[in-house]
């Protein structure tokens, strides 16, 4: 299999792959998966492993940004990862991922995430389960019984773009969130221009939200407030609907303040779908992201990485003022072992009891208990990519 960039020309030969991985797809989700693809091809991030002139697997590699305790990490958004049916269970797909790994690293990304549609396949390169995508159910009408004071907003149109990221990531590092993705005003205005959402853009705040296909519910993509009157005012303009929709179905931080906001709440209905995260520079992971105030550390720490060399060694993991550090060390008998996918879980704050209970720590002394409060995080996602 010989592995190439994905050009225009090629677009036709993917899609035929995609529907053949993922299922068929609607005009208006073609045009806009080709505008989309318009923002990864001249970046060289999208790339297909040929056969001759048969196409055998696909992988884009978004430019993504991710946040953790309100710092944007380059991370590459792995997806459309296909392999035609007639080819797989022959080593295409680990070949292709990992040639998408390292176009990653080389486009300097130090982190890749994706949403998994099969756990084990990942996990054999070094990927590891980190968060979830929560989809909240609720009534319209618990919504328009929030009392707002009316905030100021105007509709958002694609020329908006930069401000809606922008204000986007102001909301997230100010909330030191972890997990979602910056995805950049060019993805922005994609969407505002295709998909046409209603959009609405505050000072502090940004609402996109549709009808969903059937009607019945209204489908809130993104709903970001810097302030309580903001998400006051922006969830009632959703909640304006109710005498039309019966329900809202909200891609939501399992803490996002609306949930403590609204009058009744005993049954949450959340679908939850898990994300995956791998580490891909370990150095530059540490110091990029933030880490809580007051938090400080010194802990050795063994990483045995196959596939991205690189992480492989004996490191001091030092965290102070809000800073990291992970600094080449000598070895240490007491040092915390873990893999790529224990470093993943961990950076991504899985507690240090579950990740020794499943196997994917070792070692460590008194020192390594502090790795819960460097990396105690909650993270989630807002996209689907
Ligand atoms: C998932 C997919 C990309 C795997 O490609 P593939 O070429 O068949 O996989 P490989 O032959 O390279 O397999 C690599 C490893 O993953 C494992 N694996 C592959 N598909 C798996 C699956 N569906 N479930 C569990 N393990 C799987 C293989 O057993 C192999 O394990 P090993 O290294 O221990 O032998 C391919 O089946 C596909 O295109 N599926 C439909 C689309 C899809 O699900 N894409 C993933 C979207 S996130």
């Amino acid at each position: 299999m010989e592995i190439r960039d994905v050009t225009t020309a090629d677009l036709d030969a993917v899609l035929d792959n995609r529907v053949r991985a993922f299922g068929p797809v609607d005009e208006d989700e073609v045009r806009s998966w080709r505008h989309r693809a318009d923002l990864v091809l001249p970046e060289g991030r999208e790339i297909a492993g040929w056969d001759g002139d048969h196409l055998v697997a696909t992988t884009r590699i978004w430019k993504f940004r991710q946040w953790w305790q309100g710092r944007a990490v380059p991370t590459g958004g792995v997806a459309g990862v296909t392999v035609a049916p007639e080819d797989r269970g022959r080593g295409a797909g680990r070949k292709i991922v990992t040639a998408a790994l390292q176009r990653s690293i080389e486009r300097g990304d130090v982190l890749a995430a994706l949403h998994p549609a099969t756990t084990a396949f990942y996990r054999g390169l070094g990927f590891e389960h980190a968060g979830g995508m929560h989809k909240i159910t609720m009534p319209a009408e618990v919504l328009r019984g929030l009392s707002a004071e009316r905030v100021e907003v105007h509709r958002a149109t694609p020329d908006d773009a930069e401000l809606v990221a922008e204000t986007i990531a102001r909301v997230h590092r100010d909330a030191r969130d972890s997990g979602p993705m910056d995805r950049g005003g060019a993805y922005w205005r994609v969407v505002l221009a295709d998909e046409k959402p209603f959009a609405y853009l505050a000072e502090d705040g940004v609402l996109i939200y549709r009808w969903s296909k059937d009607g019945s519910a209204l489908e809130v993509e993104r709903l970001v407030a810097g302030s309580e009157r903001t998400a006051r005012g922006l969830w009632a303009i959703v909640g304006s609907g109710a005498s039309t929709a019966e329900t809202v179905r909200a891609h939501l931080a399992p803490y996002d303040p609306v949930l403590w906001l609204v009058g009744e709440r005993e049954h949450d209905m959340i679908d939850r779908t898990q994300w995956m995260l791998r580490v891909l520079d370990a150095p530059k992971a540490v110091e990029l992201r933030g880490y809580r105030p007051g938090v400080s550390a010194e802990i050795p720490v063994r990483i045995e990485d196959d596939l991205v060399t690189a992480n492989t060694g004996d490191w001091t993991l030092t965290v102070k003022d809000g800073e990291g550090r992970l600094e080449p060390a000598s070895e240490d008998p007491a040092a915390v072992r873990v893999g790529p996918r224990g470093l993943a879980a961990l950076y991504a704050g899985v507690p240090l009891s579950t990740l020794r209970r499943s196997g994917l720590l070792h070692g460590g002394d008194i020192r390594s208990e502090a790795l819960d409060s460097v990396f105690g995080a909650q993270p989630f996602a807002l996209d689907y990519y």
